[in-house]
């Protein structure tokens, strides 16, 4: 039989193959794609190679040394997941890709993504974190057991994960009243070198275990001196050892959602004992939006159960009634960037 040269197309529009319901539980199944995808593309530097110019598919192909079937695959997928559009036979950054994906920008979020994908093996034990209530990886155990292990890549990746929330932290509270400012669990002092870097005549104090501080100190070594002659660096472990009480400000940054209640109420019962009557405690890390309704910190708290023997994100309300069961009182919240909330807490 002789086909017709003609090919003839139907316009109509196609009815969706998958409904609302169906759709939303396909996105569900090939979720872990998307989050993987994401890792490899920025891996690639794909979008910052984007963003000055949209490239066509061959210039892509060929800059990467692709076959053609992968990079279609990737190059797809990418727009499927709204991180890449194509227009006029070239490829270019959606809003998200070019103000989020891009190196160099203020708001790069390749950091986050490789704290999180650094757990993409680790989940795969989920089902066992969940049942058996335990950390599925030892990666991080250097603090949450006595004889833990090394200090790891972990460090590295809170350090450069703090970059954004450390830089951004006096933008939503300003330390213009505070003298000395004491960082708990400060891990390698970015948050106070941004303090020191802030405001002029402000102290801080960096206390962190011994192993993290050995490093915090060679890595704040490499600044200039009038800036880190601001930071003291002391080791400790802030269960058993005191706390310095030369700081009128205690700030605990990622810290308190690593623990259970009753550690997290031992530390602020130390904080508190450790402030001057006036001294404020901030409490900087994700929040549940509300009881009903936990939001990104649902996410936060799985990354938790994986790590953690008994982190999880709390509400504001269950943190102001530990707070307030210590003595603090003025207890606020301020939402801050990306999926962090501050909750600032005062001693009489
Ligand atoms: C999740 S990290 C947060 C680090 C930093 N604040 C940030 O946001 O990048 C928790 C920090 O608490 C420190 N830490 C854990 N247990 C500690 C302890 N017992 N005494 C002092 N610091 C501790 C860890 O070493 C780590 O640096």
């Amino acid at each position: 039989m002789q086909l017709s040269s003609t090919l003839i197309v139907d316009e109509t529009p196609l009815p969706q193959l998958m409904t609302g319901p169906e759709k939303h539980l396909f996105q569900l199944m090939t979720g872990f794609f998307a989050s993987k995808l994401l890792v490899v593309a920025v891996e690639l530097d794909l979008f910052s190679w984007l963003s000055p110019t949209p490239r066509q598919f061959e210039e892509i192909r060929v800059h990467y040394g692709l076959a053609p079937r992968p990079c279609q695959i990737l190059l797809d997928a990418l727009v499927s997941i709204g991180l890449l559009a194509y227009q006029d036979q070239r490829y270019e950054n959606t809003a998200t890709a070019e103000s989020l994906l891009v190196r160099g920008q203020v708001d790069f979020q390749g950091p986050h993504i490789q704290l999180l994908d650094h757990l993409y093996s680790a989940c795969a034990d989920l089902k066992s974190a969940l049942l058996e209530n335990r950390p599925v990886t030892q990666d991080y155990s250097y603090f949450f057991q006595p004889t833990g292990g090394e200090v790891t890549g972990y460090s590295h990746l809170m350090h450069s994960s703090s970059l954004i929330p450390a830089m951004v932290l006096p933008q939503y509270w300003d330390f213009s009243d505070s003298q000395t400012v004491l960082d708990l669990g400060g891990g390698y002092g970015r948050l106070c070198l941004s303090l020191v870097t802030q405001y002029p005549t402000l102290h801080t104090i960096l206390f962190d275990l011994p192993s993290v501080c050995e490093k915090a100190t060679r890595l704040l070594a490499q600044q200039p001196v009038p800036i880190t002659e601001r930071i003291e660096v002391r080791p400790g472990d802030f269960f058993r050892d005191p706390l310095p009480d030369t700081a009128d400000t205690i700030v605990m940054m990622r810290v308190a959602h690593d623990w259970p209640h009753a550690q997290v109420a031992a530390l602020f019962h130390k904080a508190y004992a450790a402030l001057p009557h006036g001294g404020r405690l901030l409490i900087y890390e994700t929040f549940k939006d509300s009881e009903s309704r936990p939001g990104e910190a649902a996410f936060i708290s799985l990354l938790l159960l994986l790590i953690s023997p008994g982190g999880e994100c709390r509400t504001f309300v269950e943190m102001a009634t530990l707070l307030q069961e210590v003595g603090f009182s003025r207890i606020e919240r301020i939402p801050t960037v990306y999926c962090y909330s501050l909750v600032v807490a005062e001693k009489d």
